[in-house]
């Protein structure tokens, strides 16, 4: 079986940093510890508030990272020109909402079809991969291969909440695990992510189709305990457990 690959998003270490408005700790500092604790990529998302990763952050990681960056980002006129101006490795197009915690659903992508579309291929015609962040729905599959998406990141949240919960997860994993299936068949790339920890991550990983997992809130919050090193070594044993 082929080994499945972890992201590690890192923008709660610049959540920490910033609520205090210090230099510590430092994002780079957790981007380099995890390409050396085995991370197939380091996730980043550069918000339009920039309420965590700073523009200097991302382009000092761009710098000395050499594992794939992957940049999660707003499909925003700005958001775009930073992308090709720093080229990351990877962009996961995220739907953005100001007053939100944290990313609250997939992407809409019937309604603005024809402008992802434009973003997409501006974004590959500089060799970056794109993923688009979306629902786990047949239909929404389907539009992500219309639209040139190299991939699908599957979000993971509803389910995540539901399994933490304790409430009826079953309905929410054959959505998840047929999309999963789905885009496979078509010929994309499939990733998942969103509200992961341990016991769901082993779960969802599961489903052989899925290739990625992107995992930054639990993994940074184990790290407090465990450090950063053993809780992405723990989660990369369970994902390919
Ligand atoms: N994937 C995407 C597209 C996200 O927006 C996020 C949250 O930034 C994650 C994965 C990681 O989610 P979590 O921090 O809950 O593990």
């Amino acid at each position: 079986m082929k080994i499945k690959k972890l992201g590690v998003n890192i923008d709660h270490v610049a959540t920490i940093r910033n609520a205090r408005g210090e230099i510590y700790p430092d994002p780079l500092k957790a981007a380099l510890i995890a390409e050396k604790s085995g991370a197939n990529s380091v996730t980043i998302h550069l918000r339009e508030d920039r309420r965590h990763i700073k523009d200097t952050d991302l382009k000092i990681i761009k710098k000395k990272l050499r594992i794939p960056l992957n940049l999660e980002m707003a499909p925003t006129k700005e958001m775009l020109k930073i992308a090709i101006k720093h080229k990351p490795n990877y962009v996961c197009i995220v739907p953005e909402k100001r007053t939100e915690v944290t990313t609250e659903g997939g992407l809409n992508l019937k309604k603005k079809f024809l402008y992802l579309k434009n973003i997409i291929k501006k974004l590959k015609k500089n060799k970056i991969r794109v993923s688009l962040f979306i629902e786990p729905k047949m239909s929404d599959v389907k539009l992500s291969k219309y639209l040139g998406a190299n991939c699908v990141e599957i979000h993971t949240g509803k389910y995540c909440n539901y399994f933490n919960n304790k409430k009826n997860i079953t309905s929410e994993f054959i959505k998840i695990k047929k999309s999963s299936l789905y885009a496979k068949r078509i010929g994309l790339e499939v990733h998942a992510g969103h509200g992961l920890t341990y016991k769901s991550a082993y779960k969802i990983s599961r489903i052989n189709y899925i290739s990625e997992f992107n995992i930054g809130h639990f993994i940074i919050s184990d790290s407090i305990f465990i450090g950063l090193k053993n809780s992405i070594n723990k989660f990369k044993k369970i994902i390919n457990s």
